[in-house]
């Protein structure tokens, strides 16, 4: 299970946000809006509103965002007479709802000077009052659950913030820090052993009662032949004598498609990697540390993670060997790219109305990631939960483990 995560050391990312099973829905979600906003305490007011790529987006826009997510699937539609905050927000905060209307185009959300960062902080605070006055009342289960989904929302874009902030600092030449205690630990890792895991019915998807996305049900059998799967993540090591080995120019290593990217791009090392004076240093939101050749692997593309294994001589797990066997392996601190396409699963159904737009439209052309990372935020993650990103990307916390 779980391993070796680093939540409750670092105070600002996690200890704030644990909470006792007791808390109510009203608790967690006033712990998840106050931890968004703690996230962004080191922040200087222009690190808010930048947009380096079109993947990342600002600070400011995921604030206004996770607070609109609130207003239309939980204010409007259940609080009597509300009249949303400013009839101009949901333009610019709608990521991609189609059936919500129009909104600005994602390249666009880093050319809003307005709403300001102070609007925005007030948007956040008029919305979360009404929904703890909400939640004081008769709350219907439905109403519960959207909240519950709210919440859940909010915690992705949690993650999405910190490695947002830490792409916006890390693309800067002046390589600020974030702050001098990130959550981004460097657990020393041994070596890795194969662990045996026998063929047969797998179950695979979520059950039971616990919140769950749409696009972990539909819970079904999978046959899986026998298989050994590595008890570690592929360590910086692995990267560093991958490099040294020539990986990056050896095409019979890569897909057609990596080599593409490889070339155009002209990558030679993973994302945050510089070299000084003939040294790999490595990008933390601690500012700038050398590779630590015992820590995991990160900041990989779904390619580069391909070309990996290939080098080492073995493959990337499956996701449904990865859900089967992940009881007997150590995961949390690094998102792993798997083998498997993002599709549904047998007997997936999308929610009715625009939630339906959340998960299953975006089931093609992505690979699936399974764990977690340092950046995801406390009782977050889940063995059954499905992260999804194009190949080429990689400024989430992206490793791989071997399987054979
Ligand atoms: C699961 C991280 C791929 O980035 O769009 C946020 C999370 N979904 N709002 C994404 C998400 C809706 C999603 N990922
Ligand atoms: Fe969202």
């Amino acid at each position: 299970g779980p391993g070796w995560t680093t939540a409750g050391k670092f105070p600002i990312f996690q200890e704030k946000h644990e909470m006792p099973v007791t808390a109510t829905l009203a608790d967690r979600l006033l712990s998840t809006r106050s931890h968004s906003e703690a996230l962004c305490q080191p922040l200087q007011t222009e690190d808010y509103v930048v947009q380096p790529i079109e993947d990342v987006s600002p600070p400011k826009w995921h604030l206004g965002h996770t607070t609109w997510f609130f207003e239309e699937f939980v204010l409007k539609p259940f609080v009597p007479g509300y009249s949303v905050f400013h009839e101009d927000y949901a333009f610019v905060f709608n990521s991609y709802y189609e059936s919500l209307g129009e909104r600005v185009i994602r390249a666009n959300r880093g050319n809003l000077s307005r709403p300001s960062v102070q609007g925005v902080y007030k948007y956040r605070r008029h919305v979360t009052e009404k929904l703890m006055e909400f939640l004081e009342g008769e709350v219907p289960a439905e109403a519960c659950d959207l909240v519950e989904v709210g919440i859940h929302h909010e915690q992705q874009h949690q993650e999405l913030l910190l490695t947002d902030i830490k792409y916006i600092l890390g693309n800067n030449p002046l390589l600020p820090a974030y702050s001098d205690c990130g959550p981004e630990e460097f657990p020393k890792l041994g070596a890795a052993e194969w662990i045996t895991v026998p063929g047969g019915h797998y179950d695979i998807g979520h059950r039971g009662e616990g919140f769950c996305f749409d696009n972990e049900l539909g819970r079904h059998q999978v046959l899986l032949g026998d298989f050994e799967i590595a008890s570690l993540p592929v360590t910086n090591r692995d990267m560093l004598d991958f490099i040294a080995d020539g990986g990056y120019r050896r095409f019979d290593l890569w897909h057609a498609e990596g080599w593409d990217w490889v070339n155009r791009e002209g990558i030679r090392a993973p994302l945050y990697w510089h070299e000084r004076d003939g040294q790999w240093q490595y990008y933390t939101l601690k500012g700038l540390q050398p590779v630590d050749p015992e820590a995991p692997l990160a900041h990989i593309s779904f390619y580069e993670a391909y070309a990996l294994a290939e080098w080492k001589g073995f493959r990337l797990p499956t996701e449904f060997e990865w859900e089967a066997a992940q009881e007997a392996f150590g995961w949390g601190n690094r998102w792993e790219w798997t083998g498997s396409a993002y599709l549904p699963y047998p007997g997936y159904r999308k929610a009715p109305g625009a939630l339906g737009e959340y998960n299953g439209k975006f089931m093609v052309s992505q690979h699936v990631l399974r764990g977690a990372s340092v950046a995801t935020p406390h009782g977050h993650s889940r063995p059954t939960y499905r992260n999804f990103f194009h190949p080429h990307l990689r400024w989430q916390y992206t490793g791989l483990r071997l399987a054979r």
